[in-house]
């Protein structure tokens, strides 16, 4: 048969073709603004800039796109060159992010959407098909992981903890044909397995039946009184109370006036206490009553779960303090391609540390060389310009808490109980 050998041509070729949707690494000046199209949803959106920040192993491999403004929502994006259809391929969304500025409170993640999204309007309530990434809050610091399923949006029930050091970390979500998933945090798993598992798209696949109930005979008493225990005969011969012995009747006792002299009343320490027969195992004994499971009739296996067409990706950001710097995005069907830009990644930062270290040296010295110059105390007396009315519009908006509400009740809860997620941590 000719059938099967073009079949298995066709996917030969399918597996063989790897392709690049998106890969922006912001190293063409500004060449950036004419692939991203920022929002004009508001008007006070944070401006992006291409920068490689305070301090960089290579000003050119670290320039990325940086956030500028603290106390601002973000939001733009980037459309691919050609729409990614999943079907029967791996996707695979990375990214770097470098949180320099000491992030208190701020999300770094990406939004992947269809070619129903339009990029003008973008805001919190755009719907996408994917958002993954880090975001950090006070004690909260993990890494989303939240896929749309027929228009709702589900969030990982598993925790992954995102780094909140100064450092450039490399985020990598991969999703197979399989319906198996797998997320990286600097090329280490940190959290893998199926998507119907690890997300509550479905319905369960079995429940408690309905028709099912426990016995009225049922035995759950695991231990009876031994039958064949009795009370010894001279049990109860022995008073709880006696008369104290060592009591002696006053000298001055006058049983005409006092009456009759009794010893006081005392515990008996030969007093055996109530009795009680022994324990045993009850034969009759059926162990705990487990209610049988039936097949879910609202369960219906979906092996397209993973299955998305991608065209889009952006950030829509909340950040207190700003600083982030975004690099080396890549949208690919090939986890190989991924791995070896992880890895030219992951190479670099290794010498972040030392660069920082310079840099911070660097700073010192420039302070000490001010330092006799300006001796005056008038300038460490200067007061720090806050702007109040900005606060206070931001902090009434709650913004924080809005971004929440884009995500499933679930997640608004969890959000909110921040103390299981820092027991994970
Ligand atoms: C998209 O198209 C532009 C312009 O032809 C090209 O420079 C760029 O490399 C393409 N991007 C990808 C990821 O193929």
């Amino acid at each position: 048969m000719k059938i099967p050998t073009i079949a298995a041509i066709l996917g030969l070729a399918a597996l063989t073709s790897a392709e690049v949707f998106l890969h922006e690494t912001f190293s063409d000046g500004e060449g950036w603004t004419k692939r991203w199209t920022p929002s004009t949803h508001r008007a006070d959106l944070g401006t992006f800039e291409v920068s490689s920040g305070k301090w960089s192993v290579d000003t050119e491999k670290n320039a990325g796109l940086r956030t500028t403004e603290d106390y601002r929502f973000y939001a733009t994006s980037t459309k691919f060159n050609k729409t990614f259809d999943n079907k029967d391929k791996e996707f695979v969304v990375q990214f770097d992010v470098k949180n320099e500025q000491n992030i208190d409170c701020g999300g770094s993640y990406v939004k992947i959407f269809s070619d129903k999204f339009e990029p003008t309007t973008f805001n919190g309530d755009s719907e996408y098909n994917i958002m993954f990434g880090p975001d950090i809050c006070g004690t909260k610091a993990i890494v989303h992981a939240i896929l749309q399923y027929k228009g709702k949006n589900y969030d990982l029930k598993k925790t992954v903890a995102a780094p909140t050091d100064v450092y450039t970390h490399t985020y990598t979500l991969s999703i197979k044909p399989d319906q198996t998933y797998q997320i990286l945090v600097d090329g280490e798993e940190k959290a893998a397995g199926k998507l119907e598992e690890d997300w509550d798209f479905l319905p369960p696949k079995t429940i408690k039946d309905p028709e099912a109930s426990k016995p009225a005979d049922w035995v759950d008493e695991a231990e009876i009184d031994d039958p064949s225990d009795v009370k010894p005969e001279d049990w109860d011969s022995i008073p709880e109370f006696i008369p104290d012995p060592e009591a002696t009747k006053p000298e001055d006792w006058d049983d005409d006036m006092d009456g009759e002299w009794e010893a006081p009343s005392i515990t008996n320490p030969e007093y055996k206490g109530v009795w009680t027969p022994k324990r045993i195992p009850n034969p009759e004994y059926k162990g705990a009553w487990e209610h049988p499971e039936i097949d879910n009739p609202e369960y219906k296996l979906d092996d397209s779960i993973y299955h998305y067409t991608f065209d889009n990706l952006g950030f829509d950001l909340w950040q207190v303090k700003a600083g982030t710097i975004f690099n080396n995005i890549l949208v690919t069907d090939d986890a190989t391609e991924a791995k070896k830009l992880r890895d030219e990644s992951l190479a670099l930062a290794k010498e972040e540390v030392k660069a920082k270290e310079a840099y911070d040296e660097q700073e010192k010295a420039k302070l000490e060389a001010e330092k006799p110059e300006q001796p005056s105390s008038k300038e460490t007396e200067e007061p720090i310009e806050i702007d109040l009315d900005d606060l206070s519009v931001e902090s009434d908006t709650k913004p924080v808490e809005k971004k929440e509400e884009e995500v499933k009740e679930e997640v608004k809860e969890e959000v909110k109980e921040t103390k299981p997620i820092k027991d994970e941590l």
